[in-house]
């Protein structure tokens, strides 16, 4: 019966508001990334198809349903990361992209921590070059 508890925890993903947050977080993000003079150029012009893996990234990063690995097979982020030359530098412009989103989607400032919080790691983590 212990499974019965975990199974009704709440996820962050239903804390932030689900699919539509995920949604507008990445809408508000990606103009900022595509803005930036770090992280701008890394990105191709069609910031479409970005959007959308990374709404469903995010979606099961956050604890929803696997809509990332469903499509796209294991996340395996770092290696996908590879091709590109993230610099610590990078890696801080992200998050601080990022937190920009979150507050502009209006998302409580407690949960805004967490999220933020969360995603350091594997920003970091990215991290392939000086
Ligand atoms: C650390 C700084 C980061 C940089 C500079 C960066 C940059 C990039 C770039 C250049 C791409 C490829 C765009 C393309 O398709 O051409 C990409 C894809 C992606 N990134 Fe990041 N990223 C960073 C951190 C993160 C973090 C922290 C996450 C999530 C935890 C993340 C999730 C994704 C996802 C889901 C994709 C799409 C992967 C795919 O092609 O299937 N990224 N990123």
């Amino acid at each position: 019966m212990e499974n019965d508890q975990d199974q009704q925890r709440t996820t962050l993903y239903e804390l932030i508001g689900g699919a539509d947050s995920v949604l507008r977080l990445v809408e508000a993000f990606y103009p900022l990334v595509q803005a930036h003079p770090l992280l701008g150029p890394l990105f191709p012009k069609d910031i479409t198809p970005v959007m959308e893996k990374q709404a469903q990234f995010l979606t099961q990063f956050f604890g929803g349903p696997t809509l990332y690995s469903d499509q796209y097979g294991h996340p395996m982020m770092r290696a996908r990361h590879m091709p590109f030359p993230i610099t610590i530098e990078r890696a801080d412009a992200w998050l601080g992209c990022m937190a920009v989103a979150l507050m502009a989607i209006g998302l409580d400032e407690d949960l805004q921590r967490v999220v933020l919080e969360r995603l350091k790691g594997p920003a970091y983590h990215f991290v392939n070059t000086n």
